[in-house]
């Protein structure tokens, strides 16, 4: 049987596959677009992806001997899930395994938005640091501060648990509430009405998954909700937001700053977010740890070579 890999991606994922099947590995790039997914869906058993692989209906159709993608990544909003199902063909992704190395970038934008790390480097870089001065990079103390947390999957709690460790008070909106162990634990409060608490917050942090119903879920409207000193970071989707609604807000200082892992339109980023004022800006690499990526490689090319295998069943993160 034949695999693709459309990338290079972890070397040990490319091994562990080649005990089994031939790996043919794409170059970065080639499998961006949907046509030459449908030729890829007609040539090979299995496909392991990237987010930047369209798994439309149309790839989905074309598949006739394809029987299963192995997803590297969580979220999964580049695959048609619906056409799968009704293909017969599997789809896995990479729970769990991404999920600190994810939480740890939120706070690490969280925190540098929050005490404008990065435009008090970029001051000192250009020489303009004087000495102390009483009035430099005042900014927001995460101790006794609110966070809400849109989304409060793995990741979402992930964030709530070390922003809960340096102080902070945690509500969160989900579209069901979390279990009461985790409430408790996080001493988080549940607002179902997501207006509500950013009305209420001081930084928000997005987890949800990218959905239509969660598209442009962070527009103007909602931007002007929030405070005017509040954090927004996203290490999600790009798409959560209305990243041009969220730039005007950063200009005109009705937001206090941003921390962005993931844009609308990756690779592109919006011009006015280039200039936004203590905006940090980061290329996607929320899971980017040897740790996790490891870990990535493992879970998708475990699904390709368990659902191959006739053993789908023991395959624990297929989604479809
Ligand atoms: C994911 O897993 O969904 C990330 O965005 C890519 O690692």
């Amino acid at each position: 049987m034949r695999i693709l890999i459309t990338e290079p991606l972890i070397q040990s994922a490319a091994d562990k596959l080649k005990e089994h099947f031939d790996v043919e590995i794409g170059e970065r790039g080639s499998y961006y677009n949907e046509q030459a997914m449908i030729e890829a869906a007609t040539k090979f058993d299995g496909i392991m992806t990237v987010l930047s692989n369209p798994v439309t209906e149309n790839v989905l159709k074309a598949g006739d001997r394809l029987k299963v993608i192995g997803h590297y990544g969580v979220g999964y909003n580049n695959i048609d899930t619906d056409a799968a199902r009704e293909q017969g063909i599997r789809i896995s992704n990479t729970p769990d395994v991404l999920t600190d190395s994810t939480a740890e970038i939120a706070l690490s934008l969280l925190l540098s938005a929050a005490r404008q790390t990065n435009p008090a480097e970029k001051f000192l870089r250009e020489g303009k640091f004087e000495g102390w001065a009483p009035d430099l990079f005042v900014g927001l103390e995460l101790h006794g501060a609110t966070l809400g947390v849109l989304g409060m999957g793995r990741i979402g709690e992930g964030l709530a648990r070390r922003a809960k460790a340096c102080g902070m008070n945690i509500l969160y909106h989900n579209r069901s509430r979390a279990n009461k162990k985790v409430e408790e634990e996080l001493e988080a409060a549940y607002r179902p009405d997501l207006n509500q608490m950013l009305e209420e917050i001081d930084a928000l942090s997005i987890h949800c998954p990218l959905t239509d119903e969660t598209h442009h879920l962070i527009n103007e409207e909602r931007l002007n909700l929030m405070k005017d000193h509040a954090i927004l970071v996203n290490t999600a989707r790009g798409p959560v937001v209305d990243e041009a609604a969220l730039a005007r807000a950063l200009h005109e200082g009705h937001l206090g700053g941003a921390g962005l892992d993931v844009f609308e339109k990756e690779p592109k980023v919006h011009p006015e977010l280039l200039t936004a004022p203590n905006t940090v800006l980061l290329p996607h690499i929320g899971s980017a740890t040897y740790k996790s990526r490891k870990a990535m490689g493992d879970l998708a090319a475990n699904a390709i070579i368990g659902v191959l295998n006739g053993e789908a069943e023991s395959v624990p993160n297929l989604v479809v």
